[in-house]
């Protein structure tokens, strides 16, 4: 069911103490948009997070998953070891993960059904760079990033996958896609959604758009009708900041 969401990615930011004191912050704020509220500190501070957020409808992922079960996979995190740790959802397919770690379409394939099969949720991470844009193939770019690692599943799984739009361009830039961007690309990706499925399953996913989302720029880019929320990064970091984002997705 398609659902108001803002996820918070920490990336390689906070220890154990700073992981308690900011879930504390978040606590003492008020969500009064009843979006879902997500939240991804790193692996190792994953165990501290669930118990700091209990009591809240803050909820916790992770920012990556392996593709296999367990073995000699120096430095993975297994699906498994996720769930154990009271995680139920992940990130796929950041665009750091693709550019840093080498992360193909075809190996998100393989996480995304290791995932599902595991009955973690799915935040499916995509889009295009710079050059990209520029040269227009933005929308052939991110069509086949969805395609090539989400369109062999059958439309049930996209029960458990949020979509997130994040142009490399507008990551920790400060230069944000303007709303008339970000709608005409979730417009767009809701189509292909819609031509491979059905237009009952495009409607039904929640697409989150990511890219210097800031408490100013937040309420215009979610009044848009195929954006349902957002995935945050910078303005992750500090609770106010946050909070601004979460209470602009009316
Ligand atoms: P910024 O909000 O810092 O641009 O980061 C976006 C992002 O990549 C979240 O995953």
């Amino acid at each position: 069911m398609r659902q108001k969401i803002v996820a918070g990615n920490w990336t390689l930011n906070k220890n154990v103490a700073e992981t308690k004191s900011l879930i504390a912050d978040l606590k003492a704020q008020t969500n009064t948009s009843g979006a879902r509220v997500i939240i991804t500190p790193s692996f190792v501070n994953l165990t501290t997070a669930v118990e700091a957020v209990a009591g809240s409808n803050i909820e916790v992922a992770a920012q990556n998953m392996s593709q296999h079960d367990s073995g000699a996979y120096t430095g993975e995190t297994s699906a498994d070891m996720l769930k154990s740790a009271g995680v139920n959802i992940t990130l796929l397919g950041h665009s750091e993960r693709r550019a840093y770690y080498g992360e193909t379409d075809a190996l998100l394939a393989e996480k995304v059904d290791k995932a599902l099969a595991e009955n973690i949720e799915v935040i499916f991470c995509f889009g295009e760079e710079l050059e990209e844009r520029k040269s227009g193939k933005h929308f052939d770019v991110v069509a086949s990033q969805i395609s090539n690692a989400l369109f062999h599943l059958g439309a049930d799984a996209f029960k458990n996958i949020i979509l997130a739009y994040e142009p490399v361009w507008a990551i920790g830039t400060g230069e944000t896609a303007s709303a008339d961007q970000a709608q005409e690309m979730h417009a767009f990706i809701r189509k292909t959604l819609a031509d491979k499925y059905s237009a009952d399953l495009a409607d039904s996913v929640s697409i989150l758009y990511g890219g210097s989302c800031k408490p100013t720029n937040a309420q215009e880019i979610f009044s848009k009708t195929d954006v349902d929320g957002g995935l945050i990064g910078g303005a992750a970091l500090k609770a106010e900041d946050f909070f601004g984002i979460i209470n602009a997705n009316k």
